[in-house]
């Protein structure tokens, strides 16, 4: 997968890849990671991105101009499509279920814009879609194509070295394709701790005892925590006498 990042602060693109999962995908040839600043495609001795808003008020929007022009170089720069990415609170709420979507694709290019914002003729012409990572206002874009980045790469094939985990973790439907459930508590040596005790059914040895703790656990963590993730008509019988255990 090739993923483009057009932002003001491309080496912050290079901090993200060189890391854990996402530097493991892209040495192991998962992922591609390139970067494109719109100021390399600005004119004038200033190289100027933005402007001060139309209507008045604070702060500054980002140029037509030098964006597309930006973005022309990044799409030209391999043959396959790119679905474009505008990363801004107001899009779409990024969702595991897009996670999963986006990681199929073949090449993305994710906006990140600063200021203000993007001027909104050049969303109008080049953005396929908007993705907001959350109800919380950043900065810019560039921790949210972060989010996106790191979300997609461990879903790569091979990006993880067991491939169980993906699909163990939190969101992630279990085998029995049930609700969407928060993960369940871990424990490591040693056993016992002035913080407490690892749970002994973890220590048991019983395959069945622990996955029925497990789901248990998961359930009853979402169901506190996250009472919007399960819906009770959804869930197995067996699921339902869980909860209620
Ligand atoms: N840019 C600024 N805030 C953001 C958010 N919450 N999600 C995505 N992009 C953003």
């Amino acid at each position: 997968m090739r993923i483009d990042i057009v932002s003001l602060f491309p080496e912050f693109v290079a901090q993200v890849a060189g890391h854990g999962v996402v530097g493991r995908a892209r040495e192991r040839g998962l992922l591609a990671l390139h970067g494109w600043n719109p100021r390399d495609y600005a004119e004038g001795s200033y190289r100027r991105v933005d402007d001060r808003p139309f209507g008045g008020g604070p702060g500054m929007v980002m140029l037509v101009d030098p964006l597309r022009a930006c973005l022309a170089a990044a799409r030209a720069a391999d043959a396959k499509p790119a679905k474009v990415i505008y990363l801004t609170p107001q899009g779409e709420r990024l969702t595991q279920a897009r996670v999963r979507e986006l990681a199929r694709r073949e090449r993305l290019v994710l906006l990140c814009g600063r200021y203000e914002g993007i001027d909104e003729r050049l969303v109008a012409a080049e953005v396929d879609e908007e993705l907001s990572i959350g109800d919380y206002i950043l900065s810019g874009g560039e921790l949210a194509a972060a989010v996106v980045v790191d979300a997609v790469a461990r879903l790569q094939e091979g990006a993880l070295n067991d491939a169980e985990s993906a699909a163990q973790d939190s969101f992630e439907p279990g085998a029995s394709d049930g609700p969407l459930l928060l993960d369940c508590p871990h424990y490591t040596r040693p056993v016992e701790h002035p913080l407490g005790a690892v749970p002994p059914v973890l220590l048991s040895g019983n395959h069945a005892g622990i996955a029925r703790w497990r789901r248990q656990q998961a359930l009853g963590r979402t169901w506190l925590r996250r009472p919007e993730l399960v819906d009770r008509k959804a869930l197995s019988e067996a699921d339902r006498q869980l909860l209620d255990a």
